[in-house]
């Protein structure tokens, strides 16, 4: 038995021809090369385990009848080819698990007449065709796992009955059909069902005898609720945690007895049906309540009240359906809550301060309401809304309260599309993380404040369609990151500025202000008058020159061609206010071609980096996979969800996710996704190694002064601006990470640490001790405390 070290190379020969052996157990190291055949034709062998390696070749066909073979764990390598018939011959095995490979072909008949087999695992492979009807016909199973492959066919009616000892049943990600087989209910030991993502059709059967059913997955197909006595049924399995039936056909009125659910339901997901009355205020029963998704339905009525009574709930997300009424008081006791969407509804009345209970709220979303009233001030005492803050498209008035300023994380903030009014408020220039500030459509007046000087990490700015009046500050021409600056349709006044972004007449908007005058013609203005271009330098004059002839010509043809097509990019770069991203281990296997040692960016003691591509991302993405079996990983995990839970700044490395799981081997999986850097990191720069030599230039003096400045911005967030303060802890270059503009990016929080205020009684309970702080390279300069 080695199992977790960090061996390499094939399995020795020798080791393989032993006649005497008898376990085999190398899981988890970094084998490689094909497996001896020697192993399968062995008539001593019982366990050979030799799961998550890099072995690759196929399983080769064997003669062997009388192979005592018990276990055969091979999951989690490269393994291809077809399923070799002969390991039906292998008439001891109990366990056998070929997940996580890259099989292809049919599942062999034989494997069906094992007759021991208790624990058979073919998930994640690209297994085809129908499954034989042997393989639901081994009474000793336990577990049978056939998800993400590409199978089709019916699951037989009398499944109940063939498959009696059946505990785990994952059958997701393939293209299987018919109805769900009633029968399922008599096979009692049941305890998860995943048949998520397939094309099942047909009501949901009753399935509460299963009353040690813990998760239930039935999302993702077009399965219908009939009168909802199945849901009536689901009160007797009193283990049950979690419910997904997200993304079906559900129709008709939600039944009061969602509420006799089990009291340990953590996630209830019913988002993308046809669902339709109001929500039952019994759902207030179901107190272990973490996650509640019941978005995008024909919801109506009103929210109910009692839903403050879920202390436990995380995420609320009721958004597009047609609920009425104002928000209930009572949302402010849900202290967990991180995110609320309430969005594209009918809801109406003020925004209550008392959302200000929230303490943990990261994302709001009440757009595409009827809300009316002014913003209440206790909504700006949430400094964890960081995520994102949309209020747009509905009829608040009145001015912005000064207390914005205290929303110092806030990426993405939409108050457009609204009555308010008076100026906008120089504190708003405090939130210096603002990336996206929406403020179009509502009835400002007054000067554009000086104060959002330091909003140089904008991205978007939309200031359009208001009476904003004084002249456009000149440093906006100084926001290098800035796509968008759209002023249209204001009061404006005096010169537009003739440099950086401005230059460009496809990131700024500014018709419809009548008292704009230009220096460069580009941009379809009067010309400024000698006493306002003064200060203009004299280059932009050549520049005028050189531009009119072209612009004459070419800019009546080609202006509203770029307006139409820039509106359209903006629109899919920068989708206001989205959920969340989740992903599941799946999603993470097909970003990484199964974690291929290919993508591997990186490895260091706690975990190992993967670059990867995930559909619903625009760009790649890093996985980092954490090395769960370090003493000290999990923990790290978790300290790095903690710090980058709220922290946002432009040169900090940006989070899309986290995951954590069980992974196809039941193991615990962690992993955070993180936005990919292109040019790698900072270290490999400075000290390249031989073979990366010939690629990189050594970086410039000014590239080096300009990646410290960054560092310093990210030091300067984290130690001052960011509450509670936090110290990084493990500062060195190949920890800082370089974007497409060689802009440096710190990540990797592992080992960091809060840092409470100088209040004594929290100097030893700094939260998150990961041992000794520091790794090769750097240890934090002792105990700062
Ligand atoms: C299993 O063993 C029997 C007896 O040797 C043999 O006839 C049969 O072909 C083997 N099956 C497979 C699939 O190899
Ligand atoms: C299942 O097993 C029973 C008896 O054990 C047998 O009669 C039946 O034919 C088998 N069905 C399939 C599809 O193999
Ligand atoms: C199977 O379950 C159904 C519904 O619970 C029940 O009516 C039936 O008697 C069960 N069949 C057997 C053979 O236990
Ligand atoms: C729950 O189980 C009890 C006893 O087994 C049974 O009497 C009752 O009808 C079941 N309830 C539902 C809703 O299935
Ligand atoms: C919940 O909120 C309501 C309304 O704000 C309040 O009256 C009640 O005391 C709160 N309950 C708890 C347990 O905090
Ligand atoms: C700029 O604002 C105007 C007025 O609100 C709007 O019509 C136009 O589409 C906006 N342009 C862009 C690129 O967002
Ligand atoms: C816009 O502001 C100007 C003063 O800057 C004022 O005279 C005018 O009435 C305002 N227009 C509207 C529609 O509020
Ligand atoms: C203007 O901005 C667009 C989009 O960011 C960019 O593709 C283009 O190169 C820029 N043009 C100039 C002249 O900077």
């Amino acid at each position: 038995v080695l199992t977790n070290n960090s061996l390499t190379g094939p399995i020795p020969p020798h080791l393989a021809n032993s006649s005497s052996l008898q376990l085999l157990s190398l899981t988890r190291n970094s084998l490689g090369g094909e497996i001896p055949s020697a192993l399968f034709n062995s008539t001593s062998l019982q366990k050979l385990s030799l799961g998550l390696n890099n072995f690759v070749g196929s399983i080769p066909a064997s003669s062997n009848i009388d192979s005592p073979l018990q276990y055969l764990i091979l999951q989690s390598n490269n393994l291809s080819g077809t399923i070799p018939p002969s390991l039906g011959n292998f008439s001891s095995l109990r366990r056998l698990s070929l997940a996580d490979n890259n099989f292809q072909g049919r599942i062999p008949m034989s494997i069906g007449n094992i007759p021991y087999l208790q624990v058979l695992d073919l998930t994640y492979n690209f297994l085809s065709g129908t499954v034989p009807g042997t393989l639901y016909n081994m009474s000793a199973l336990t577990y049978l796992g056939m998800g993400t492959n590409i199978l089709v066919g019916e699951i037989p009616y009398n499944i109940g009955y063939t498959l009696p000892n059946i505990q785990t049943l994952i059958m997701q990600g393939n293209q299987f059909q018919g109805q769900i087989p009633t029968s399922l209910a008599n096979t009692t030991n049941l305890q998860m069902i995943d048949l998520r993502e397939n094309q099942f059709h047909g009501v949901v059967p009753s399935l509460g005898t299963l009353t040690g059913l813990v998760d239930l997955d039935l999302g993702g197909n077009q399965l219908e609720a009939g009168d909802w006595s199945f849901l009536s049924s689901l009160s007797n399995c009193t283990q049950l945690m979690k419910l997904r039936l997200d993304e079906n056909n559900l129709q008709g009125v939600l039944p009061k007895s969602i509420g006799s659910l089990s009291k340990s339901l953590g996630l209830l997901l019913l988002r993308s049906n046809k669902i339709s009355g109001i929500i039952p205020h019994e759902i207030q029963y179901l107190t272990s309540l973490e996650l509640l998704y019941m978005d995008q339905n024909l919801l109506t009525g009103y929210i109910p009240e009692s839903l403050g009574n879920l202390p436990n709930l995380f995420v609320l997300s009721l958004f597009k359906n047609k609920l009425s009424g104002s928000i209930p008081l009572s949302v402010g006791n849900l202290s967990q809550l991180s995110e609320l969407y309430l969005q594209e509804n009918n809801l109406s009345g003020p925004i209550p301060g008392a959302l200000a209970g929230c303490k943990k709220l990261e994302q709001l979303n009440l757009s595409c309401n009827s809300f009316d009233g002014r913003i209440p001030k206790e909504l700006f005492t949430l400094i964890s809304l960081s995520q994102c803050l949309d209020l747009s498209h509905n009829q608040l008035s009145g001015q912005i309260p000064l207390e914005i300023g205290n929303l110092k994380n806030l990426g993405p903030l939409n108050i457009s599309h609204n009555q308010l009014s008076g100026q906008i408020p120089p504190t708003l220039g405090q939130c210096v993380h603002l990336e996206s500030l929406h403020m179009e459509c509502n009835l400002f007046h007054g000067k554009i404040p000086h104060s959002f000087k330091s909003l140089g990490g904008i991205i978007e700015m939309d200031l359009s369609q208001n009476n904003l009046s004084g002249e456009i500050p000149d440093f906006f021409k100084f926001f290098k990151s800035m796509k968008l600056l759209n002023l249209s349709f204001n009061n404006l006044e005096g010169p537009v500025p003739s440099d950086g972004i401005f230059q460009n007449g496809s990131k700024v908007f500014i018709q419809g202000n009548v008292k704009l005058c230009t220096s460069i013609p580009l941009l379809q203005l009067p010309f400024c008058n000698a006493e306002a271009s003064k200060q203009r330098n004299v280059s932009s004059i050549f520049k005028i020159v050189g531009f009119t002839v072209l612009s004459l010509v070419l800019l009546s043809c080609f202006a509203t061609i770029i307006l139409k097509k820039k509106k359209k990019l903006k629109q899919e770069a920068h989708p206001s206010c989205k959920e969340l991203k989740k992903f599941t281990y799946a999603n993470l296997v097909r970003a990484t071609n199964g974690f291929s040692p290919d993508n591997l960016v990186g490895s260091g003691k706690y975990g190992s980096v993967y670059r990867g591509r995930i559909e619903s991302e625009e760009h790649e993405v890093a996985i980092k996979v954490f090395k769960l079996n370090q003493l000290g990983a999990p923990k790290s995990f978790i300290v790095e969800c903690e710090a980058l839970r709220n922290t946002r700044h432009r040169n900090l490395i940006r989070v899309i996710t986290a995951c954590s799981t069980i992974d196809p081997t039941g193991h615990d999986f962690k992993a955070i996704v993180l936005e990919y850097s292109v040019n790698g990191d900072l270290g490999s720069w400075l000290h390249p190694t031989v073979h990366e030599d010939g690629q990189r230039r050594p970086l410039s003096f000014g590239t080096r002064i300009v990646i410290a400045v960054d560092i310093a911005a990210a030091l300067d967030y984290l130690h001052n601006q960011c509450v509670p303060p936090m110290a990084h802890c493990d500062l060195k270059p190949s920890n800082v990470l370089l974007d497409d503009f060689m802009g440096a990016r710190v990540g990797d929080f592992g080992l960091a640490k809060f840092l409470h205020s100088y209040n004594s009684s929290d100097i030893h309970t700094s939260t998150s001790l990961v041992g000794p702080r520091g790794s090769v390279g750097y240890i934090a300069p002792g105990n700062i405390f």
